[in-house]
């Protein structure tokens, strides 16, 4: 079945553009502290010698700033977690707004620490712009997902990883020694968080609810109507309003789905497990060692200039964004994230050949920029965007809170975990560190392919009752307590 209304509306566009503000914000805070990390350790080590009258010793130092870094991924798990908590009490759009308070305090925090001569400031700044962009990576896809129509809802969810990339790309550009990444203007970098706010916190009153969340959660019938029609551009949103009843109904069949729910019933947890390992696979993909550590990476393969390779890697990260934005619809889902995992996985080699041959061969530093740069690429074709809207698409109104949360929970912790342990395991295995995530995005690619479901042109209704009739079809494999949980859906 199609819905009514297959053209990118002003509304639309601008619902869309608000809500990616929020993912704008995580890619900048994500990218932000890669770039000034001598000059901000510099200001620990004075305001330490102030305080102590004495220099801060390294290994203080190292766990200061491995804190610095980290306990923003410690945030997104909070945050991530926490969206149930949100979206069917305030709707879709008001969380939204009204979590744009933490990112207030948390510009405050940043940007006054070097006045107030205090990391702390710095560290729980880093916290809460964590919870925000936690809580953000939940509801920003959900919200697009929600508003787009069934064939542009790949394109839109797309838009999300956009921002996030904008993000990141911003942060590298504003983070440099000419701009502001120096030793005067560091504050400012950090407190630029209070713009992307401000905008969102401007614009968002313009933005409409959800009609999924105004008809099947508020039960507000004509509202959502008129919302679809200015969404749709047209008059005719019959089709939409009907798949949404059509949903509603199942809801109501369904017992409210907890998180334990999602893994207990038979209905959701091929889902759940599938949204699970497209989290994974993003995050132990390696990207992050890129995104985090890639000044280190380009220093230790010999290249000249690494701060600027370390642009080149956002630059090719937008660029292929893009890319994905403009073949989702075509080529689907499932056949991207094949493709981008195992070009990633070949990338892998390349690099690790590179860097091993490095000793011996110069000009290997090269192959090494390349390796790096088609890696991120490949990343951006599938890995990158399409885990984060999938989530929304695997599951049904009733479900898609808790499933997005736990999906934003698993991102979040692969994501710190990473960050956390790249530089240990580096230490460990030297050029070989590729290899782990290498033989990770082989296992990825192989699940993908034999469980993960096309969802391109489907509307959430047809996707859920795939789910429905694989779990009923294991009903005679099932004991009576896991048939009791499937409930009247099976029958259908
Ligand atoms: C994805 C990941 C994020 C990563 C970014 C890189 O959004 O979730 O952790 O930094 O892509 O583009």
């Amino acid at each position: 079945m199609e819905t009514s209304g297959k053209h990118v509306t002003c509304q639309l566009m601008m619902a869309v553009g608000t809500a990616v503000i929020g993912s704008l914000q995580f890619g900048y805070n994500t990218g932000v502290i890669n770039a000034p990390q001598k000059i901000i350790e510099a200001f620990y080590n004075e305001t330490w010698a102030h305080r102590y009258s004495q220099s801060i010793p390294p290994t203080s130092l190292t766990t200061l700033w491995s804190l610095s870094v980290a306990i923003f991924s410690v945030g997104g798990i909070f945050g991530s977690f926490s969206v149930g908590l949100f979206v069917n009490r305030f709707g879709r759009r008001n969380s939204m707004l009204m979590v744009n308070v933490l990112a207030f305090i948390a510009a405050g925090l940043m940007g006054f620490s070097k006045m107030a001569a205090s990391w702390e400031m710095l560290i729980i700044g880093r916290f809460v712009v964590g919870l925000y962009s936690g809580l953000s990576t939940g509801f920003v896809p959900m919200y697009v997902g929600e508003i787009s129509p069934t064939s542009l809802r790949g394109a839109l969810g797309t838009l999300h990883q956009l921002g996030i990339v904008v993000g990141i790309l911003i942060a590298q550009i504003f983070g440099m020694d000419a701009i502001m990444g120096n030793a005067e203007l560091w504050p400012y970098l950090l407190g630029f968080t209070l713009v992307p706010a401000i905008v969102q916190c401007a614009l968002l009153p313009f933005c409409p609810e959800s009609p999924r969340y105004l008809l099947i959660n508020c039960n507000e019938e004509s509202q959502a109507k008129s919302v679809l029609k200015k969404l749709r551009g047209t008059l005719d949103v019959n089709n939409d309003v009907q798949e949404m009843k059509e949903e509603s109904r199942q809801m109501m069949q369904e017992k409210k789905v907890t998180i334990v729910e999602l893994f207990r019933s038979p209905l959701y947890r091929q889902p759940i497990y599938i949204a699970i390992m497209l989290q994974l696979s993003q995050q132990l993909s390696g990207i992050n060692a890129v995104f985090y550590y890639s000044t280190g990476i380009f220093e230790k393969a010999g290249v000249s200039q690494p701060v600027y390779a370390t642009i080149g890697a956002g630059v090719v990260n937008t660029a292929f964004t893009v890319v994905s934005l403009f073949v989702v619809e075509r080529v689907g889902r499932r056949s991207l994230h094949l493709t981008g995992l195992m070009g990633m996985a070949v990338s892998a080699v390349l690099m690790t050949v590179a860097m091993a041959l490095l000793d011996k061969l110069k000009w290997m530093s090269y192959v090494s920029i390349v390796a790096i740069f088609s890696f991120v690429a490949f990343f951006e074709i599938g890995p990158g965007p399409i885990p984060w809207f999938i989530v929304a698409e695997l599951f049904s109104q009733g479900p898609r809170p808790s499933a997005i949360a736990v999906a934003g929970f698993s991102n979040w912790t692969a994501n710190f975990i990473v960050g956390m342990c790249f530089q240990y395991v580096e230490q460990l295995c030297g050029p070989y560190v590729f290899i782990i995530f290498t033989l990770l995005l082989l296992v990825f690619f192989v699940f993908t392919y034999l469980k993960v479901p096309e969802t391109k042109g489907r509307t959430f209704d047809e996707i859920s009752a795939g789910f429905r009739e694989t779990a009923a079809a294991g009903t005679e494999k099932r004991s009576p307590e896991e048939l009791s949980t499937l409930g009247a859906d099976s029958q259908l």
